[in-house]
């Protein structure tokens, strides 16, 4: 086993299971789908870091795709990206895009970061896109990812935070949702705000934070994604909160009105990005 790596047994990690979303066929999709919104914003990002002509990275809790297709052209043909995922089936995913995209230079494994005292400082560029959000060790796996870089390697972390996520006209039941949500997400969904005091505090410097916002319309897939979200977390909101599941049905269906009017906006949340290089 490599020294930079620490293999997760199926099933046995607490780090898997930490990620609430789930691994479904439907969760796949919506993370596909999100690559693609996502990816200008990305390739803008990487714009910022200059890499080697021969470079190692590291996509951190990559899902069924994250960044590696960016990655991949960036780091030449005789570069390597790795990426890395917790969950098993999205390393499968993973490893189905790798090939149906022909990325010759990416792997994919089934792995975690191990602590900072046992990494290995071998990559140019580790990378995370939507992790720390959905943990509650961002300081944790931020030391591990510094810890993975050599000396003058870059760390880049592009995370939400969803204090811009509104809908307007405003509305009541969103605001409730959205508030209640937050509380059972299982990171904090604020975590972009922190980002560059995060990197800082890991030891890291030279860094540029930046960010992009986005806006649905009715009809657009994201405009309804808090209902998504009250979907996949209906459980825990009923096992968290002093909701009862007729109070969830009558939230959730008077803002599923309130979407579906012709002009209702969502301003998303927003992409923070941060760069920060290792002394
Ligand atoms: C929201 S998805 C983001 C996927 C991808 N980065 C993207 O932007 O499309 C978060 C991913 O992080 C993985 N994950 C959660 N905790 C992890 C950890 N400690 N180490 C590695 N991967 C982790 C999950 O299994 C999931 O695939």
């Amino acid at each position: 086993m490599s020294k930079a790596t620490t293999t997760v047994r199926d099933g046995s990690s607490p780090a898997a299971a930490e990620y609430l979303l789930g691994s479904s066929c439907a969760e796949r999709e919506r993370l596909l789908a999100q690559c693609e919104l996502l990816r200008p914003a990305s390739a803008s990002l990487l714009d910022t870091i200059p890499l080697p002509p021969i470079a190692r990275v590291l996509d951190l809790g990559c899902g069924p795709l994250g960044i590696l297709d960016l990655l991949s052209e960036r780091v030449g043909p005789a570069g390597s990206v790795t990426g890395l995922d917790t969950d098993h089936r999205m390393i499968g995913w993973a490893r189905e895009s790798v090939t149906e995209l022909a990325l010759g230079n990416v792997e994919v494994r089934h792995q975690a970061l191990p602590p900072p005292a046992a990494a290995e400082a071998r990559y140019d560029l580790a990378h995370c896109r939507l992790l720390l959000i959905n943990t509650t060790r961002p300081r944790r796996i931020l030391n591990s990812m510094a810890a993975s870089v050599r000396a003058g390697g870059w760390v880049a972390v592009q995370e939400f935070d969803w204090a811009t996520w509104q809908c307007d006209p405003p509305h009541p039941a969103w605001s409730r949702l959205k508030d209640l949500l937050a509380g059972v997400f299982g990171g904090d969904v604020h975590i972009g705000a922190r980002l560059p005091g995060l990197v800082r505090e890991a030891g890291l410097t030279d860094i540029r934070t930046s960010a992009h916002a986005y806006y649905w319309q009715p009809g657009d897939r994201y405009q309804t994604l808090l209902l998504s979200f009250a979907r996949l977390f209906r459980d825990r909101l009923l096992r968290h909160t002093t909701l009862t599941s007729e109070e969830l049905d009558s939230l959730t269906s008077t803002l599923h009105n309130h979407l579906g009017q012709p002009h209702t906006t969502v301003r998303e949340s927003l992409l923070v990005q941060v760069r920060a290089r290792k002394r």
